[in-house]
């Protein structure tokens, strides 16, 4: 019998699509199931939404996230992708760690970015799961645009994910 293929999750909040186009790109390279949070009950659009986030984020304050569609609990590994919001990680991923933090066996995590707050964000996700992540990785707004680079470094953290969870990279 062939030995059972570990199961990674995607799990990912994006406001305006970078971090989304991360997070396919991340599914697609590790053969990963993916999701995106919900929130019920915030708007960030426009000039006013986009005040109201930064100092939600900055305030560390959760907002409310529908029940995921998929089970963490079901997934050796999941990848949690954040835009940086006033170099933290956004009130959405911080509700899904606080809630589902339990369920998670082993995390890696990344970013998107204008220009810089990932390390700081990173270090408050690990700390909310109390897990190190195996693997992170920071994208840059720019090179999400361009592609290139962007398709670097998700080769890189699906190497990274496929070492810690003992999968061979030729696949
Ligand atoms: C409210 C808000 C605050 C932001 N704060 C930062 C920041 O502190 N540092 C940074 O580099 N980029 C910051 N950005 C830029 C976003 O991180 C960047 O545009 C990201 O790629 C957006 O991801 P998304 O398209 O998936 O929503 C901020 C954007 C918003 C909307």
């Amino acid at each position: 019998m062939e030995p059972k293929e570990p199961k990674i999750l995607v799990v990912y909040f994006s406001r305006s699509g970078n971090t989304e186009s991360v997070a396919s790109l991340i599914a697609s390279k590790l053969n990963a199931d993916s999701e995106k949070l919900i929130e019920q009950g915030t708007d960030w659009e426009g000039v006013w939404g986009y005040l109201k986030a930064g100092k939600a984020a900055w305030q560390e304050t959760a907002t409310s996230i529908e029940k995921l569609k998929k089970n963490p609990k079901d997934y050796d590994l999941v990848v949690i992708g954040t835009p940086i919001w006033a170099w933290n990680m956004t009130p959405a991923i911080r509700s899904f760690l606080t809630v589902y933090k339990d369920d998670l066996k082993k995390v890696a995590f990344f970013a998107t970015e204008g220009g810089s707050g990932h390390e700081k964000a990173f270090k408050n996700m690990e700390t909310l799961t109390g897990k190190a992540p195996v693997a992170t990785a920071a994208v840059l707004e720019k090179e999400v645009k361009k592609g290139d680079t962007m398709r670097e470094k998700v080769a890189t953290l699906a190497t990274e994910i496929k070492k810690a969870l003992g999968i061979s990279s030729s696949l």
